[in-house]
């Protein structure tokens, strides 16, 4: 990979820029401010333009390529959302400008609000947290204020089902809740049975994803919130699978007490790395006031002349502020122009198409991989990397070797509870022809790993950079493209 490399290119006195002359007097800097030796690479400007044109093109993206990453959930972005996000009445306002100043994106935030509410079947949304995780805690630090208010402060408990993503636990246990592990039952439900066993008022809630991890509409769904609540305790929601529930089913229908959107993976906004994401939260009517504040609402009614006027509220038992300002605003405009251009009905067909989807490739892989819960999956389903004649191949060998046909492989060894998981979500906007592609790789790879393992354990073969060592990878970081011997004096 010398070729990426741009200190290989580098030709003394070579100049991308020529600064004119200085027409002011030379400053004389203190010694120990001064720098010798700038080490930088001296190249043209279209030589510049040329490496990091093909660095970007190293990185697989779902731009150039199928990506199935279950449960991350790489949903393509349509390019409009991002033509929105950048009007200037948008891109250009400042969050300490006053209400009256701001009104369009004001309502953008109260509309998205009401979609979400309605979306999910509840009372009241927040859209401050950053990312599904933050969420996550916003729900149980709701759950707890609310138990709290409600003299109910023995209650020290949350359940997760061991299906669960691993920010659920990770969220109770900040939160100081004690985590209590929930099996799943060989359906890949939740345990009725052993949940009933952990149901008492030390209960504050139960974490549940649905669809969950496995992929599977959880089948007595509305048994499993009923026999939570009727000790008391309330039922999160973990909506970061609603891609496959838009239009068809709403969680506050069905009992949930919260959800958390991730709108990356619903909604088309960038997933922004643990970064400027957005992961609203929805609450029923019984805990609309302990939302975090501030949320918008119309302080005053419109009428036939007058638009209404939009402001912010904080609700009356609010946890306080989740997030600096008012949270990823450009995240909102992306969600809000793709839940427009969608409509209701469009909606449903997302979700529509994303279980078929993923249904169809179940269908093309399940007589040449195992597939643990043969049930008819929602918008993903989990395989195992693994065969008994083949015992030294894993699921890495195949994520590695899908990578020389140029897709970017499935998760791998989540959820904990598959062996060797491979957990794929094709998602809505995949073609026919790709996913005919994409099984026709796998059901070679399956062949290689019975007929040819060493073709697997050498995979990739055609990238850039061939298998590393993932361990030393992760331990010795190396995040500067400095070649060695070449580090500033
Ligand atoms: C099921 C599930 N829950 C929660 C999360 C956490 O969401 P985020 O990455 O937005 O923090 C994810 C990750 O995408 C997930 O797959």
């Amino acid at each position: 990979m010398t070729e990426a490399v741009i200190y290989d290119k580098s030709v003394p006195e070579r100049r991308g820029v020529r600064f004119p002359a200085s027409d002011v007097p030379k400053a004389s800097l203190p010694a120990k401010f001064r720098r010798k030796g700038l080490t930088l690479p001296e190249v043209g400007e279209l030589e510049v333009a040329r490496h990091f044109t093909r660095l970007s093109q190293l990185n697989h993206s779902i731009t150039i390529g199928f990506y199935p990453l279950g449960s991350c959930t790489m949903k393509y972005n349509p390019v409009i959302n991002e033509e929105t996000a950048r009007l200037p009445g948008f891109a250009a306002i400042h969050p300490l400008q006053p209400a009256e100043t701001v009104q369009g994106a004001l309502a953008l935030m109260y509309f998205l609000q009401q979609f979400l509410a309605e979306i999910g079947g509840f009372a009241g949304v927040t859209l401050q947290p950053a990312a599904g995780a933050q969420g996550e805690l916003t729900g149980v630090m709701i759950i707890r204020k609310y138990h709290y208010k409600n003299g109910q402060g023995q209650r020290t408990k949350i359940l997760v089902p061991d299906s669960a993503h691993g920010t659920n636990p990770a969220t109770s246990a900040m939160t100081n809740y004690q985590v209590v592990e929930i099996a799943s039952d060989e359906r890949g439900n939740i345990d009725l049975e052993a949940l009933k066993k952990e149901l008492d008022d030390s209960v504050a809630g139960l974490m549940l994803t649905n669809p969950n991890t496995l992929g599977l509409f959880e089948e007595h769904v509305e048994e499993v919130i009923r026999a939570v609540h009727s000790v008391g305790g309330l039922v999160y929601g973990d909506g970061a699978n609603m891609n496959a529930l838009l239009g068809v089913a709403r969680p506050g229908d069905l009992g949930f007490d919260i959800l958390h959107y991730n709108l990356h993976k619903t909604f088309t906004t960038p997933h922004g790395g643990g970064g400027p994401g957005c992961g609203p939260v929805a609450v029923a009517a019984h805990l609309a006031d302990y939302l975090p504040g501030p949320v918008v609402e119309v302080i005053e009614e419109g009428n036939g002349e007058q638009p209404p006027v939009f402001g912010f509220i904080t609700p009356k038992h609010s946890i306080g502020r989740v997030k600096a300002f008012h949270g990823h605003f450009g995240m909102m405009v992306r969600a809000f122009t793709y839940i427009l251009m969608h409509g209701d009905r469009g909606l449903r067909e997302v979700a529509q198409h994303a279980v078929l989807n993923a249904n169809y490739l179940m269908h093309q892989l399940k007589d040449v991989f195992s597939l643990p819960y043969d049930r008819t999956c929602m918008h993903e389903f989990v395989l195992e990397g693994r065969w008994a004649d083949a015992p030294d191949v894993h699921a890495l060998d195949v994520s590695k070797r899908l990578m020389d046909f140029g897709f970017h492989p499935p998760t791998n060894y989540f959820p904990l509870i598959v062996r060797e998981a491979l957990m794929i979500e094709p998602t809505e906007t995949e073609t026919k022809e790709t996913l005919d592609a994409f099984a026709a790789a796998m059901r070679q790879i399956a062949d290689e790993a019975h007929n040819d393992p060493d073709v697997l354990h050498a995979a990739p073969h055609v990238t850039p950079i061939k298998r590393l060592d993932e361990v030393s990878a992760a331990r010795n970081l190396v995040l500067c493209c400095m070649p060695p011997g070449r580090e500033p004096a």
